[in-house]
């Protein structure tokens, strides 16, 4: 078959990558895609919100199957338009990738349905909130409701500084339109988790658990960026704490969509955190993690075609979800300043390396091609993964890996998976 993906960063690549190892390819095509994309996928530039012109592209090339990777066009509704002109596609219709498209709804969906959560409230007032803070207890979470590329959550350790904060969100609107409305909740503490799982409406298969870095500096400082660097499994992630997300958590989320009138297909992303009282939901996300996928993806033992044909067609329950009995680390290597300002268009060098050794991979997050040369493109560049038997073999060699690729600029955390150590 055909296959389109949408979208250009890191996870796309592990998505594309997976996709090229299936029998099931023919030809694949990616919009927009990147440079290291494009060794298994003829990329159009296209935009992800350019949905018109991502259905005609479709149509065009005869694709069977879209697979949308992304949460701006997935919020936005393009499963819809696909599906309206008759293309199969993996992901959640608009009306369901609201869970991610909407922290206020998904917190009431919670509460509705019991699920464990941080305790809330939402505003669409930006006086309501501040008197509210006035009697609220500190550290606190301020989150701007609609998607803001992972920005949007600000923790306030004092009443002037949640203030502050519902005037960045609500007033001066820092994040557009995403700010209209806003949560308030309770600060939780505890080891972060992140869950993905497949979902055809009715069934959901957990895949392999992985842990972020969100922070952009060592030792978890400095600003919030799109992720620094990952490992799976999470050696925190027990079987305890899986029985308890398969009875409270997981299926209850799939059933309350569905009771809501708003069946899920597609990738449900559980941000967890393990608290003294059990595991909590942080965020729900409607698409693979960006940069869990580059862990969780190169372990998975399945056809990723046939697990996402059978989300589309109502049978995960047929399938059976398996993984690599190993672990995986991934270094982001970025343009030094990212998140906030930082030079594009160095030349990458070492690149080819990554073909010579089995168990390594380089996912490509921000490069383009620029005279026949790969050049950077982005805050985050590429995402170096390397399997190992275990964190710690897998940990130092994606270290090493961070070796072999050269560029201006290049900046990474060298503590990408330390607290294996503590596990
Ligand atoms: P989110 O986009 O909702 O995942 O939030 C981004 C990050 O903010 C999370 O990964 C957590 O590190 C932190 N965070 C979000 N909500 C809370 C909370 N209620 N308590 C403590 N930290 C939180
Ligand atoms: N790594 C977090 C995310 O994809 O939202």
């Amino acid at each position: 078959m055909n296959v389109l993906i949408v979208g250009s960063g890191g996870r796309e690549h592990a998505i594309a990558y997976c996709v090229a190892k299936s029998d099931k390819a023919d030809k694949i095509y990616c919009t927009p895609g990147n440079a290291g994309i494009a060794e298994y996928a003829e990329c159009a530039p296209i935009g992800a919100m350019e949905f018109e012109k991502i259905v005609a592209f479709a149509k065009e090339k005869s694709v069977d199957l879209v697979i949308v990777g992304m949460d701006d066009p997935l919020v936005g509704g393009l499963v819809d338009e696909l599906e309206a002109a008759g293309i199969r596609t993996f992901g959640p219709r608009k009306n369901a990738a609201i869970l991610e498209g909407s922290k206020a709804f998904s917190k009431d969906l919670m509460k509705k349905y019991n699920i464990p959560t941080a305790a809330y409230e939402n505003f669409t007032d930006a006086g309501k909130a501040l008197s509210y803070l006035e009697t609220a207890k500190f550290p606190i979470v301020l989150k701007a409701d609609g998607l803001a590329l992972g920005k949007g959550v600000l923790i306030c350790n004092t009443l002037e500084e949640a203030k502050e904060g519902v005037k960045t969100i609500m007033l001066d609107k820092k994040f557009g339109s995403a700010g209209n409305e806003m949560v308030i909740e309770e600060f939780m503490t505890g080891r972060e988790v992140s869950v993905l799982s497949f979902v055809d409406g009715n069934t959901i298969k957990t895949m392999t658990s992985a842990q972020d870095h969100k922070r952009a500096g060592d030792g978890d400082t400095g600003l919030n960026t799109g992720g620094m660097g990952t490992f799976s499994p999470s050696p925190f992630y027990t079987k305890e704490v899986e029985d308890f997300c398969n009875k409270y958590i997981y299926q209850a989320t799939v059933d309350a969509m569905k009771a809501e009138g708003r069946p899920f297909k597609g990738v449900i992303f559980f941000g967890l955190m393990l608290t003294e009282e059990g595991p909590k939901v942080l965020e729900y996300n409607a698409r693979f993690g960006d940069p869990e996928a580059q862990v969780v993806l190169p372990r998975m033992k399945n056809d990723i075609l046939e697990v996402v044909e059978a989300c589309i067609d109502g049978t995960l329950d047929k399938v059976d979800l398996q993984f690599e009995d190993n672990a995986a680390v991934c270094v982001v290597l970025a343009s030094e300043g990212y998140p906030v300002s930082y030079e594009k268009g160095l030349p990458i060098e070492g690149l080819e390396e990554f073909k010579k050794h089995d168990g390594y991979y380089c996912f490509h997050a921000g490069t383009k091609f620029a005279d026949g040369k790969i050049v950077t493109n982005g805050g985050r560049v590429l995402g170096i993964t390397a399997k190992g038997k275990d964190l710690k073999e897998a940990r130092a060699n994606a270290y090493a890996a961070t070796e072999w690729v050269q560029f201006g600029n290049k900046y990474m955390r060298h503590d990408i998976g330390k607290a294996i150590d503590e596990a």
